[in-house]
């Protein structure tokens, strides 16, 4: 079964950028995980439009950006202008979600939608076919490193059945304390994206780490 794996740059080395965004490259992730927090709709500040650029001046992979921000429909062509190719934006930061998403879509972006742990999948039932990917948050979003919640399983597995039932083409991300403990029973959940932080840049060598993600379920 395929899996998209996404590293997080959040746990990259901000001295060592450059270097590790090679060695991604040299990866075989698909995605780039790039998590943008103000310190208001979560407690912590990560970084926002410089370092998006930065990254994308050193990547072709596909800037996967998770927004846990408040008010994102303020920065949603700046981010696509610094070069996100895939905006997400949280459905507990947003009023008027059918808009911002057509935003996104507008911006030439595709359009994702993340949902805080107790949020429940069933909120996207209206949108669905609107959306491109939904991130499913398996920590309470603001800090990496952190431990899974294990009823996202679940969250996963309704989602899928969602997606079957509706005829939407939306992909299922999972992040949060993703490893290779529990990427196989994520994907067989339907997860099709992966994102990992801690679990690939802890390691001696994220080069293979990111493989053996990539090939959790044969
Ligand atoms: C958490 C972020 C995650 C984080 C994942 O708020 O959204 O993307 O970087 O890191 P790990 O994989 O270490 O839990
Ligand atoms: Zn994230």
């Amino acid at each position: 079964m395929k899996v998209i794996i996404s590293p997080s740059v959040l746990s990259a080395d901000f001295g060592n950028l450059q270097r590790d965004i090679e060695m991604l490259n040299s990866s075989e992730a698909e995605w780039l995980h790039i998590d943008v927090m103000d310190g208001a709709f979560v407690p912590n500040i990560s970084f926002g439009f410089p370092v998006l650029s930065a990254v994308r001046k050193h990547t072709s992979k596909v800037c996967d950006v998770h927004l846990m921000i408040v008010e994102p429909q303020r920065y949603i062509q700046a981010f696509r202008d610094a070069g996100a190719d895939i905006i997400t934006v949280h459905y507990e930061a947003v009023t008027h979600l059918d808009s911002v998403i057509h935003q996104i879509k507008n911006s030439g972006a595709k359009a994702g939608v993340a949902l805080n742990p107790a949020t429940p999948v069933s909120v996207l039932k209206d949108v669905i076919q609107l959306i491109d990917v939904v991130l499913i948050m398996s920590v309470n979003p603001g800090f990496g490193g952190q431990k899974f919640i294990p009823y996202a399983v679940n969250k996963v597995k309704e989602c899928k059945n969602m997606i079957l039932q509706s005829n939407s083409s939306a992909v299922i991300e999972v992040d949060g304390g993703v490893g290779l403990n529990n990427a196989a029973e994520l994907i067989t959940a339907g997860a099709d994206v992966l994102v990992a932080g801690n679990a690939v840049f802890s390691t001696a060598n994220p080069v293979e780490t990111i493989h053996q993600l990539v090939h959790s379920v044969k």
